[in-house]
């Protein structure tokens, strides 16, 4: 204790130091020492919280490492809706934007716009009570989004309490999260040295990394953040411009972008847009076009918004980017289903962000239209999160003697011939699983994160698998050995042990995503949660009529056909057969026929640890018996299942009157549907 009482001193003093450090690195971008002194300093303070853990101060910056996993991330609701922003791609429409608030506002003259960079990452919520950080978010749909709490407080620049003594009691701090270039290409260089998948881009990179349910993973990877703007304000009175709240955010101790504007006519409008454009690639991250937002917060209140955004800003787009390159090849794939895809390979080339090496050809006819050929230089476009595109081939630079690209008559994986029914713009292999093509992509799609989740089972892998011979159906990975896998390339005995185990794991699963895992055509993640709840199990389901199937909300008669057909092929029900007796189950108590949904419009909360199934599995169930399960508890929850060591969601749940439900009740629930 007498030793604490000595060390107490010394912790606070190097918190507020390596606070400070962080605020010069992040927010001011002007680090004071070098990057050893500061390590040394955070080692320090390290070493006197493990002596004194009793001193360990939350918002300490050692609290920035990451906190055990997660099972899944709570839903959090918005108190303020989180909006989107309308686009413009053209002076024409920004004028056209300029005119709208002129005229609502009933103004004559032009107003004040602050211009800012649209930053290229995602959006958070942070919200700050009494200071200190309390909870983050994702925009999600924008009414709710999930608590990445435990996530954010791993980014250095996020301040987990707010600067100085005035600021607001409660205030939610909104911005954008995103990878700075140099982090992402370091990042990527890491991935390929591990044999690792590289992210296509910083953004998705940022949204990757903010998504880990370890948070520890998060702690590694370079994020940084901007605010932006506020939600929830309380006790404090709204600043009366934009830029004044930015001021008061960056004296708050935020990182906010040094490239704002402040511009009162349109001239000044198009001179910022067209600064920025120029100045986009020198930028240490990436942008994808500005954001107008109108000064006066007193301006903004009278324009109000429109459905999703606010009428008072407007993102000015960069229009797509386009670079030129050569077509090196062109093959064509053939898809899980049989779709024979043209593609082009292409000389590498940076446009829009990523590296773009394949590009589609979607189909026979757009093939013939572009005329695209092995050889051709070609114009490839890129626009935000579209796939990339070849726009035209350039047709001064084409070389003599290319030939038009000949559209296979066989598939190129088992020479079947190509079909392709009237009316329809693809040709596919009619071989099914007799294709080692569609063997192949039909068991990646088979092991994938939301079908049977099978970790580890990469596409090397599948098509090491299929190509000897070992897997030809779903079923065959149930019966691997540790002596196969390991005589595969690249496969040492611990990544063996690990697929086998991992094989294991994914036999316990649910009926939505077997469904889904089956890869029956257009049955999507949502459709087979719409079988799963309406049927209830796979034995109604394979006895279901088109009558039946077209009673199940979103099944119309296209996907019937495809569920009849599917199951009407003796091999599909074998492989299911043979799935089932290697283990593969998923929990049946749930089985309420012909779409009975006893528990429907009812609204369940789960928390704490469950001792029969995971809160995933009861997620599941209580879904099948049409419930829905919420992340948080409101007024409006019905019942609140509580495992052991419910913790903050319990005591709501009794402030609020909501029904109690024990593990024990939810089983007799789930076993007596009707009860
Ligand atoms: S303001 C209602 N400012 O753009 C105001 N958003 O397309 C909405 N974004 O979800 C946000 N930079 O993720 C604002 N300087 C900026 C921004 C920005 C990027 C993103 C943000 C938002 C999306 C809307």
């Amino acid at each position: 204790m007498g030793k604490c009482d000595d060390v107490e001193q010394r912790i606070q003093s190097l918190c507020d130091e390596i606070n400070q450090h962080n605020q010069n690195y992040y927010q001011y971008d002007a680090p004071q020492i070098p990057d050893s002194d500061y390590d040394e300093l955070l080692r320090e303070l390290q070493a006197l919280e493990f002596q004194c853990p009793d001193l360990i101060d939350r918002e300490s910056p050692t609290q920035r490492v990451g906190s055990a996993p997660l099972d899944s991330f709570e839903q959090v609701e918005h108190q303020v809706p989180m909006l989107s922003l309308d686009n413009a791609f053209s002076d024409e429409e920004f004028e056209a934007f300029n005119k709208r608030v002129t005229d609502k506002l009933g103004l004559a003259d032009d107003i004040e716009y602050l211009v800012e960079p649209k930053l290229d990452g995602l959006a958070i919520s942070l919200m700050y009570e009494n200071g200190v950080l309390v909870r983050a978010a994702t925009r999600g749909d924008g009414r709710s989004g999930e608590n990445v709490t435990e996530n954010v407080k791993t980014i250095g620049s996020i301040p987990l309490r707010l600067k100085g003594e005035f600021f607001p009691e409660r205030i939610e701090v909104r911005g954008e999260v995103f990878m700075p270039l140099a982090g992402f290409d370091q990042l990527n260089m890491n991935a390929e040295v591990s044999g690792e998948k590289p992210f296509v881009n910083p953004r998705n990179a940022a949204a990757g990394s903010l998504r880990q349910l370890d948070s520890k993973i998060t702690a590694t990877r370079p994020l940084a953040f901007y605010a932006y703007g506020i939600g929830v304000l309380e006790g404090w009175i709204l600043p009366s411009t934009q830029k004044e709240l930015f001021e008061c955010l960056d004296n708050w101790g935020f990182p906010v972008c040094d490239q704002l504007t402040v511009v009162t006519d349109m001239k000044n409008c198009h001179l910022a847009y067209e600064t920025l454009a120029n100045k986009r690639s020198l930028l240490p991250y990436e942008i994808d076009g500005v954001v107008y937002k109108v000064n006066d917060y007193s301006l903004q209140n009278e324009l109000g918004f429109v459905s999703r955004a606010p009428r008072w800003a407007i993102a000015r787009k960069f229009p797509a980017q386009e670079k030129m390159t050569k077509v090196n090849g062109i093959d064509v794939q053939v898809g899980r289903t049989g779709a024979i895809t043209p593609v082009a390979r292409l000389e590498p080339v940076f446009v829009g962000g990523v590296t773009v090496t394949n590009v589609t050809l979607h189909n026979e006819d757009e093939m013939r239209r572009k005329d695209v050929r092995v050889g051709d230089t070609v114009i490839v476009r890129r626009a935000g999160d579209v796939i990339p595109e070849i726009v035209s081939v350039v047709m001064e630079k084409r070389v003599k003697n290319t030939v038009m690209f000949s559209f296979p008559e066989q598939c190129p994986a088992c020479g079947s011939t190509v079909e392709r029914s009237e009316g329809e713009a693809i040709a596919r292999c009619p071989a099914g699983l007799f294709c080692s093509a569609q063997v192949k992509e039909s068991i990646k799609h088979f092991s994938s994160r939301k079908a049977m989740d099978v970790d580890g089972l990469g596409d090397k892998i599948v098509e090491q698998l299929v190509a000897s011979d070992l897997v030809k159906t779903p079923a065959d990975l149930y019966g691997l050995t540790k002596e196969e896998l390991s005589g595969l390339e690249r496969m040492a005995d611990k990544s063996a042990n690990n697929l086998l185990e991992a094989l294991n794991d994914s036999k316990a699963t649910t009926l939505t995503k077997f469904l889904y895992a089956l890869g029956i055509r257009e049955v999507g993640e949502v459709t087979a949660g719409s079988l799963a709840r309406f049927f209830g199990s796979l034995e109604a389901l394979q006895l279901a009529s088109v009558e039946d199937l077209e009673k199940v909300p979103d099944v119309g008669p296209i996907v019937a056909q495809h569920v009849i057909a599917f199951f009407e092929l003796e091999h599909n029900c074998e492989v299911i057969n043979d799935l089932r007796e290697r283990g593969v189950n998923w929990s049946d108590t749930c089985i309420e026929p012909q779409g009975v949904q006893v528990l429907s419009d009812k609204i369940f909360v789960l928390t704490g640890a469950l001792s029969a199934m995971t809160r995933d599995q009861a997620k599941a169930e209580l879904q099948a018996l049409g419930a829905k399960v919420t992340g948080s508890v409101s007024k409006k929850t019905d019942y609140l299942v509580a495992g052991e060591d419910s913790g903050s969601k319990l005591k709501k749940a009794l402030s609020l009157g909501v029904t109690v439900l024990a593990e024990q009740d939810l089983l007799e629930l789930l076993e007596k549907p009707k009860g």
